[in-house]
């Protein structure tokens, strides 16, 4: 049956023949059918068409669960399928990056043959710096070429890449070195966004020397404004880039499939923020699979995924998806309205972008200035546009397919996750699109919503978004603490997979993404634990005690609200409140900063002294605060 025949419930957008006719994968129904019915071997196809060094002996190890293994056995390096593979073929001369900076004036392009020279020449570098196999680097950057440099450079040699948001600040940069014990820092002297000059080594400065694993400390040039250099533990890149050890190339470390890529950071229930941890050779393939599926990338597409590479999204979806597919990226260093609320779509126009992908947030943001902005360019490159981070309202879908997408361009929003590493929830260009659904499950996945006691719930019921089936991006575990991995992702409901999220599913069986359920606030997409909130509070000498959640913002989608009990002797005022915002802000990043601090005399705690975060939402939002029968009187 064709898309167009199928009939569907509510708001329904079904596909052009065009984009039909030129999609990857053009019969969605008849592929999920195979792969649900011989997972190993959907999977194992779509491997086979990267190259490894040695074959697997099995595709999918799943002898001691919930610790997965994927084509165990073999041997491979990401970087060689990202790289070194099209060096061989035509993708040789063919632009891998395109980079503006936020001002506009810097310009550059390297071809597949150019990343190879430059990863290759860092790689160099830091293996002089003694990183080998195994050991952790931390990358605290801004979204400059030589981000994905060092992240391709660190997975060149076999080391294990920390990147750090650039929008983090001390605190959470230093405790992330820390738990990660890396031996390398590779930073800027400072970074570009929305017209202001972050202080990125400075900022460094202060969590390195917190950070007693860390020896060398690599600096990129981007402002040049001027930082200190601690002589022998910090080097300018630009300066080792003349000396001998730079060589243009650098021989790709032989990995096992199951080997560590990197670790990324994030927020879950409660406590510090968890090391996830991905591989080389699943997270390949998870992640080369879904960009080829989900965007239908071609040799003429100019691809944008303008999320930082600091979150998953850029990990996945600027650094190694795009280059595994041998794909164009596009990168822009600065926010989306600066100069003017125009700058993307400037950006879309000269560059000629073909497939934007991006956050609801950000189109939120820019809707607010209305149509004029991007009417004053031609958009028509635009194939197809996609959403990520956060469920994306439907007035949102509508303002960016009518006026941004001309009403041609299919929407892919696609729900996922650090833990998942690439699009679990997804459509592909030819599947029936709802606005603010993510539709069904991507090939070789299915879902399930179940209730409180894991009973599947009925159509439209809301409830806990869970998976069923092992996928190859899988994260394995949360790096040095197995025990917490298994705890929080698969015990509550044993066998499957915990999102953290719940949803509901509808009658045609497409999901709906309602939210998180556990003590994760989604700022602009952003994914911040109450925890470092509210221990980033208490750190303040007047604070005794604070509870942080998430309240519904126009712009942010959430925006971060702290309750505070004051120390004995504190008197609450204006002015101390917005003391303690700025205290947030400076220790964990500008993106923490809570819209709002209030003073309270009690938090609502259940008896083994759990701040219930639901009451205090409920109270702030005047809803019924539920069950309260733990609460402690
Ligand atoms: C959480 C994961 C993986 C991409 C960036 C975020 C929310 C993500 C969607 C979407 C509704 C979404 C979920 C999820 N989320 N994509 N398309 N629709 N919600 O990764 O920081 O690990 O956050 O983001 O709540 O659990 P992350």
């Amino acid at each position: 049956m064709s898309a167009k025949e199928t009939k569907l419930h509510g708001d329904v957008y079904y596909p052009s023949d065009e984009i039909v006719a030129q999609a990857n994968l053009p019969d969605w129904g008849k592929a999920a059918t195979a792969a649900l019915k011989d997972l190993p071997s959907f999977w194992e196809q779509e491997a086979q068409n990267l190259e490894w060094f040695k074959p697997w002996e099995k595709v999918l190890d799943d002898s001691n669960k919930p610790f997965f293994k994927w084509f165990t056995g073999a041997q491979v390096n990401i970087v060689h399928n990202c790289i070194d593979r099209h060096l061989k073929t035509s993708p040789k001369n063919k632009l891998a990056l395109i980079w503006e900076s936020e001002d506009g004036q810097l310009h550059k392009t390297y071809s597949f043959f150019a990343m190879n020279r430059e990863v290759s020449r860092m790689a160099n570098i830091i293996k002089s710096m003694g990183v080998r196999k195994g050991d952790r680097v931390t990358i605290y950057m801004g979204r400059v070429p030589e981000i994905m440099f060092a992240m391709l450079a660190c997975a060149k040699v076999g080391a294990i890449h920390s990147v750090v948001f650039g929008g983090f600040s001390v605190d959470a940069l230093r405790d992330r070195i820390q738990d990660s014990e890396s031996k390398l820092v590779i930073t800027c002297d400072g970074g570009y966004q929305n017209g202001k000059l972050i202080e990125l080594k400075r900022i460094c400065d202060d969590a390195v020397e917190q950070s007693p694993s860390v020896e060398n400390v690599l600096v990129v040039q981007r402002t040049d404004h001027g930082v200190a250099m601690n002589e022998t533990r910090d080097h300018w890149y630009h300066e080792l880039l003349e000396t001998p050890v730079a060589k243009d190339r650098c021989e790709t470390e032989v990995m096992d499939a199951e080997d560590p890529l990197f670790i990324l950071y994030t927020s879950g229930s409660t406590g510090k923020p968890k090391a996830i941890l991905h591989t080389h050779g699943g997270y390949m393939v998870g992640t080369y699979t879904t960009l080829k599926y989900v965007f239908d990338l071609k040799d003429e597409d100019r691809w944008w995924c303008a999320a930082d590479p600091g979150w998953i999204t850029g990990h996945s979806y600027i650094v190694y998806g795009p280059l595994l597919n041998g794909a164009t990226s596009f990168m822009y260093e600065g926010g989306p309205t600066h100069p003017n609320p125009g700058r993307w779509w400037q950006l879309i126009e000269r560059y000629g972008i073909t497939v934007l992908y991006t956050a609801p947030t950000a189109i939120r943001g820019l809707m607010r200035f209305g149509e004029d902005w991007p009417n004053q360019y031609d958009l028509s490159s635009l194939r197809l546009l996609g959403s990520v981070g956060e469920p994306i309202n439907p007035e949102a879908w509508k303002w960016y397919y009518d006026v941004i997408g001309q009403k041609k361009c299919p929407i892919m929003d696609t729900w996922w996750q650090t833990e998942t590493g690439a699009f679990m929830i997804t459509p592909t260009p030819v599947v029936p699109l709802k606005p603010g659904s993510g539709t069904r499950p991507f090939l070789g996945q299915e879902a399930e919503i179940v209730d409180e006691d894991g009973h599947p719930v009925e159509d439209n019921q809301e409830g806990y978004l869970l998976l069923k089936n092992p996928w190859p991006s899988m994260l394995r575990t949360i790096y040095g603490d197995p025990d917490r991995y298994v705890d929080q992702y698969w015990s509550r409901f044993p066998g499957k997979y915990m999102t953290g999220d719940s949803a509901r599913r509808d009658e045609d069986g497409y999901y709906w993404i309602i939210g998180r359920v556990d003590d994760v606030i989604k700022v602009s997409g952003h994914r911040l634990g109450t925890a470092e909130i509210e221990s980033a509070l208490v750190s303040h000498p007047m604070v005794a005690e604070a509870a942080a959640i998430g309240l519904p913002h126009e712009i942010k989608g959430h925006g971060i609200h702290c309750f505070v009990i004051l120390n004995e002797g504190n008197a609450p005022s204006p002015d101390l409140a917005e003391e303690l915002r700025q205290h947030v802000a400076q220790h964990l990043g500008p993106i923490v900063r809570p819209e709002e601090v209030s003073f309270i005399d009690k938090l609502p705690k259940t008896r083994s002294g759990k701040i219930m975060r639901r009451v205090l939402k409920a109270r702030a939002l005047g809803e019924p605060e539920g069950d309260l029968s733990t609460l402690e009187s």
